[in-house]
């Protein structure tokens, strides 16, 4: 795996640096890891909660030639790559919870932040960033992360080699990308995303800016959109960028 890696002990967050290293006009792909983040980012203009030596947080940036509406898939198919990366890696079974969690036992083990600056037309710099939670003891953490995450280690029951597991991701993330851009991936994540599914069967609640809608939770499309089946029969479809998942 050839990725030109820009390690830090410390940055404010990895997506903004990636994002800092493209408009400098550094040559992609390259990968930002830091071992502590002091303003990660989540989605919504939510905090990502990353102090934790044992944690993994990375970003991936690329400058691909794709259209924009690419971009939702490419996020679904990064979490899959990455939970059959650590099934890989420790038997462990991550399922992935639309549009951006991995989960196990339904608790978050990670979160993933996909941003890119486009033109109508073209996607340009892209930064695809991820916090994996490996070694993080969660009864550790504040009250408000602690409900909602798990790790790794907790999953798994033991330590992981932080490097190791770095080294596995990064590489697999890479794969994923270039199997991505290739576009030999549509097989394999139709095989496997029903196969670790967070949603499915599921009844969900999804939020939009005018309310919220509840319905029988159907799948996604080969764009990467939800299906919602509505308690009057009728389905309706969400693209990522208009919703978030509140409860099941
Ligand atoms: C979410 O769950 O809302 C997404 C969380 C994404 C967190 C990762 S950590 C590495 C990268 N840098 C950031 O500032 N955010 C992402």
């Amino acid at each position: 795996c050839p990725a030109n890696l820009h390690f830090l002990a410390e940055t404010d967050s990895t997506n903004t640096q990636a994002e800092r290293l493209l408009a400098e006009g550094e040559h992609t792909p390259f990968v930002v890891v830091a071992g502590r983040q002091t303003a990660g980012r989540g989605r919504r203009g939510r905090e990502w909660f990353s102090q934790d030596p044992g944690n993994l947080t990375l970003s991936l940036a690329l400058r691909p030639q794709l259209p924009p509406a690419r971009m939702q898939t490419f996020t679904l198919w990064m979490g899959l790559s990455t939970s059959l990366a650590i099934n890989e890696l420790c038997g462990v079974s991550l399922k992935v919870k639309w549009p951006n969690d991995l989960h196990w036992n339904g608790k978050k083990v990670a979160g993933m932040l996909t941003e890119a600056r486009s033109d109508s037309e073209m996607l340009r710099d892209l930064v695809f960033g991820i916090g994996l939670n490996v070694n993080g003891v969660t009864d550790e953490y504040p009250p408000e992360v602690r409900r909602v995450a798990g790790s790794l280690r907790e999953a798994v029951g033991r330590v992981f080699d932080l490097n190791e597991t770095a080294a596995k991701l990064i590489c697999a993330l890479q794969k994923a990308c270039d199997t991505f851009l290739e576009d030999c991936y549509r097989e394999t994540f139709r095989e496997q995303w029903p196969l670790h599914d967070a949603l499915t069967g599921q009844e969900v609640t999804v939020s939009l800016a005018d309310g919220e809608i509840v319905g029988e939770y159907l799948g996604i499309d080969e764009t990467g959109t939800l299906r919602l089946r509505l308690p009057d029969g009728q389905e309706r479809q969400f693209a990522a960028g208009d919703v978030t998942l509140r409860k099941q």
